[in-house]
This record gives C-alpha cells, structure tokens and sequence, in this order.
C-alpha cells in the first residue's frame, strides 16, 4: 500500500523570474489556488495522506500555506468569507504533512534523495507541483496507484509530447505491454529530436520503490551537473522493471509561462466557473456582508 507522496519545491523557479525572487514557484495561482495545492489534493485523493515536502531556502509560504492561520480565520469566522477556507482547512485536518530541506540545489534526483528520510523503506509517489495534471475520470495518481497495486514496480507518467519538444523532458523506448502501459528499455534526459528514442515524454508524476535511493546514491551528476532521477530509474529499468504509463487526462506545464497561462484559463472556465454555477464556490468577487455589518 502506497500512503506517502513527495513534492520536491526546492527548485528555484528561474523561468518565472522576477516573481520567484522571493516567492515559490509552487505557490503561483491559478485561478484562486496555488499550484502545490492542486497536487496535494491529487495526492489526497489518490489515498496518499502522508505528505513530504523537500524544500528549500526561500519557500517557507508553502509550510505556512500547509499550516492554520490563527489571526486571519478568528477575522473572519462567522463570516461568508469562511467559506473560502473549507477546503484547505480540510486538507490540514486530515492530511500529514512533514519538511525537510535540500541545501544545495544539486538536481531532482538529489531532491528526491534528500527526502529519504522522511519516506523509508516504502514504495512512495512523486509529484512536481509545476505540471497541473487534471484526470479524465480518476486523478492522474489514482490511476497509478491502481497500476501498482497490481505490477508492484516503479512506474512514471508519459504524455506524448511534439517531437521538436523533447529537449524538455526525459524520453522512453519501450514496448507496449497493453493500451498505454510500456516496459522501460530505455531512456535519455532531454535528448535533441534526432537523439530521441520516441516522443513518449516523462512527466511530473511517478510511483517509486524504495530501492531507488541507493541507486540515487550510486548515480553520478549526469547532464548540467544534476544528478537526474531518470538515470537512476533507468537503472532500476535494467535490473528489474519499471513501467511507463499514458494516463488519461490533461497536463499543464506550469513551469513555463505559456503553460501556467493555458492551465489558468482552462481551469477558470472548465472547474472554478463549473464549481460556482454548481454553487461549491462562492464567486471571488461576491462582498457579502459580514456578521457585524448585517447586525448593524
Ligand atoms: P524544474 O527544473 O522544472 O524546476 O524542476 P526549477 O529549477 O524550479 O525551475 P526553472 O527551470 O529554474 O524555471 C522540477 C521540479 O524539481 C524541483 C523543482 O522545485 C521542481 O518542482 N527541484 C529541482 C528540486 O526540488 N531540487 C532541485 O535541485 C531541482
């Protein structure tokens, strides 16, 4: 059984300069939420309850944002605006949430190795909060903690991806095992179109098991200087079995400003203003009178 999910944010978001300066990328909002909530609600949904954040210097909004607000919601209680809290309120009720921190900024396979100590010796989730992944039916990880329960072994999202595109990602070869599930052969982090094995691209989600870390530890900084996490899983790939799944749904690649555009816009029209006419969410413009003013 899966319970623990890790959210590398150490990262230092340079693509979204200057805003990131002094603020995390994870937290950048779409519509009315930030981006890292998205992923911790996928992770909750998917039955991880056990939350660990690898961070880093500069991101302590994304503990806060994980944490009560004593003085703001005592302000606001008995309010309309309350509402507006219900369901991160909900997330902190129910959800763990534990911190560690990545000092040097040496790759995502280092981050992932930093979080060592708050996973253990359990097969745990990765998200990278900056690809906003909106399910068909079930979420993205839901759909892969059902694949593992049944193969047991590591397994990473892939999406199709431009083939002028894969300069971006790391890129698989295998062999389809059934509809959209494929055995890892190969892989190669962010090849040139012409070096690219296919344009079966990995993206921010992955099922691991814990034997990585040692292969982390053994893996020497590959391209810029990083110890890539793909190098490790490709070893994994080699001395076992790792799988490769097109999930149903949609990625946002908010990393990148045209990204994080398209995400808002889509999540606007198709989620915030769907919610609203449903009437989950009270419209962010609404300015219902509060408790003392209807008295008064
Ligand atoms: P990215 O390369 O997309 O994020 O890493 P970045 O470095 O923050 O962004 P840019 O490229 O400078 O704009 C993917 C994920 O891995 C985390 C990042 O926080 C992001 O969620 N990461 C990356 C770490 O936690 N530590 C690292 O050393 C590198």
């Amino acid at each position: 059984m899966i319970r623990k999910c890790l959210f590398p944010v150490a990262g230092y978001g340079t693509r979204f300069l200057p805003v990131t300066k002094s603020m995390p990328k994870e937290m950048l909002p779409v519509v009315n939420k930030p981006l890292v909530q998205y992923g911790v609600e996928e992770a909750v949904d998917a039955g991880l309850d056990q939350i660990g954040f690898v961070t880093g210097r500069g991101k302590r909004a994304i503990a806060d944002h994980f944490d009560i607000s004593y003085e703001l919601e005592n302000e606001i209680a008995g309010t309309s605006k309350e509402a507006f809290l219900t369901d991160i309120r909900t997330l902190i009720e129910t959800t763990d949430f534990s911190y560690t921190r990545q000092n040097h900024m040496k790759g995502l396979g280092h981050a992932i190795l930093s979080g060592e100590t708050l996973v253990g010796n359990e097969p745990f989730a990765v998200v990278l909060a900056d690809d906003l992944c909106l399910g068909e039916d079930d979420g993205v990880l839901s759909q892969m903690v059902k694949l593992y329960r049944q193969f047991r072994c590591s397994i990473v999202a892939i999406e199709e991806v431009p083939m002028d595109e894969t300069y971006k990602y790391g890129v698989i070869k295998g062999t389809e095992m059934k509809d959209g599930l494929f055995r890892v052969e190969d892989m190669v982090e962010k090849p040139a179109p012409e070096d690219a094995p296919s344009n079966l691209a990995i993206i921010g989600r992955y099922i691991l098991t814990p034997d990585i870390f040692d292969l982390i530890k053994e893996t020497p900084p590959g391209k810029n200087g990083e110890v890539q996490l793909t190098d490790a899983i490709l070893k994994q790939a080699k001395d076992g079995c790792v799988l490769a799944y097109k999930f149903r749904g949609t990625r946002f690649d908010c990393g990148s400003v045209d990204g994080f555009i398209e995400a808002t816009n889509h999540v606007y029209q198709h989620v915030y203003k769907a919610e609203e006419a449903a009437k989950k969410v009270t419209p962010l413009t609404a300015s219902k009178p509060d408790k003392e003013a209807e008295s008064a």
